[in-house]
């Protein structure tokens, strides 16, 4: 167990990275956590205007959750590739450097699922794209694709994540209040858009 904790602290300390907050600095933005939603993800630097601020956003923020699984499966194997991905999402919403005031998970989540488990992952980004085609909102279409990974899991024969994907959801449900608040009252602002 002694590695798993390692990977597990590593894997965090990794996904604790704000990238969203270090992109808006380095690109001379402001401060991210005092725009828009004042959240420090790819969706919320897309309303600074700078589009590549927020594409590097998503990747790098993906690339960590990815990154974390990718190395600790080779180093050490699937279990700890898990842990890995479990221990970066939870960096992001809950980062050490930010006094535990985090993001909301969701491209470090896409980034996890897809390198452990692609053709889940994809069923994932799939869920997320199509929902914000049809409603071009950013958070709704997160609850909903989170809400499908332990189906497409399950449908891709992969029960074995089901645990994994189910907990990331609990947690993307509860980083996203504020949007459920805003869904319910029909005031979550579209993509690109102020709320
Ligand atoms: O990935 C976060 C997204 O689901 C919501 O972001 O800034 O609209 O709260 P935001």
């Amino acid at each position: 167990y002694t590695v798993l904790i390692v990977v597990f602290v590593l894997a965090y300390l990794l996904g604790s990275v704000p990238f969203g907050l270090v992109i808006c600095r380095a690109f001379g933005l402001g401060d991210i956590r005092q725009i828009g939603s004042k959240n420090i993800g790819a969706t919320n630097v897309l309303r600074t205007g700078n589009k590549l601020a927020a594409f590097l956003t998503l990747v790098l923020d993906a690339g960590k959750g990815a990154i974390a699984v990718a190395v600790a499966w080779a180093l050490v194997g699937p279990r700890a590739a898990e842990v890995a991905g479990f221990g970066a999402f939870l960096g992001h919403c809950y980062p050490i450097y930010l006094n535990f005031k985090g993001g909301k998970g969701v491209a470090t989540y896409l980034g996890t699922v897809l390198a452990l488990a692609w053709p889940v992952g994809l069923a994932v980004c799939g869920t997320w794209i199509a929902t914000a085609l049809v409603t071009r909102i950013s958070s709704l279409s997160a609850l909903v694709a989170a809400l499908a990974a332990p189906v497409w899991a399950w449908v891709a024969g992969r029960e074995e994540f089901a645990v994994l994907l189910v907990l990331m959801a609990i947690l993307i449900f509860l980083r996203h209040r504020p949007n459920i608040e805003r869904l319910v009252k029909g005031e979550e602002p579209r993509i690109g858009k102020k709320p």
